[in-house]
């Protein structure tokens, strides 16, 4: 699994974001790399959806163009798989499960805490692009139920009232580790 975030750094150390020149550079590589593969499109879109850390307008017609295909050919393989996003994702995603285990073991309530929490909907990005919220259909941790992903981490046996103090802690670990990067 990977983690997403809402734009992804260029590849030297010192965590900036990559210009647009060079992100546009990144896609025609990868365009012209996968654009003769056999089932090359899905590949394609992975790499530019981690150049971007989403999937815009813009790029979609760019792979479309790449590929001999159309904006809607694209989209429609865009929008059936759901890792890739057509909108910005925060720094933290957060993937409730509402699988049977979880959901009737409260995943439903726990969401709703995610929502009250954060003050955002399902498919909804916080405005500081720390968090986004979405739903999974089974982790393969029913026992544990219910249970959330951030990121690439698993928060088992989840309760409601605790969600507020989890938000809390996710985001004072990322101060902290902030705070050793510029260390
Ligand atoms: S139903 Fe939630 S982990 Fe399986």
């Amino acid at each position: 699994m990977t983690t997403q975030s809402a734009t992804a750094p260029c590849a030297c150390a010192c965590a900036c974001e990559p210009s647009e020149q060079e992100q546009l550079k990144k896609l025609d590589e990868v365009i012209g790399e996968y654009r003769d593969k056999p089932g090359g499109l899905i590949p394609a879109l992975q790499l530019a959806q981690t150049i971007y850390g989403y999937l815009p307008e813009p790029v979609i017609r760019r792979i479309a163009d790449g590929f001999g295909k159309t904006v809607s050919e694209v989209t429609g393989v865009v929008t059936f798989y759901s890792f890739f996003t057509l909108h910005p994702r925060g720094k933290f995603l957060v993937r409730v499960c509402l699988g049977t285990a979880c959901y009737v073991r409260g995943g439903k309530e726990v969401l709703d805490a995610f929502k009250k929490k954060l003050e955002i909907e399902v498919g909804e990005t916080t405005p500081d692009r720390q968090f986004s919220l979405e739903v999974g259909r089974c982790f393969g941790a029913c026992g544990m139920a219910p249970v959330v992903m951030v990121n690439d981490t698993v928060y088992q046996r989840v309760k409601p009232a605790r969600v507020g103090e989890m938000v809390n802690q996710i985001l004072a670990g990322a101060l902290a580790a902030g705070e050793k990067e510029h260390a």
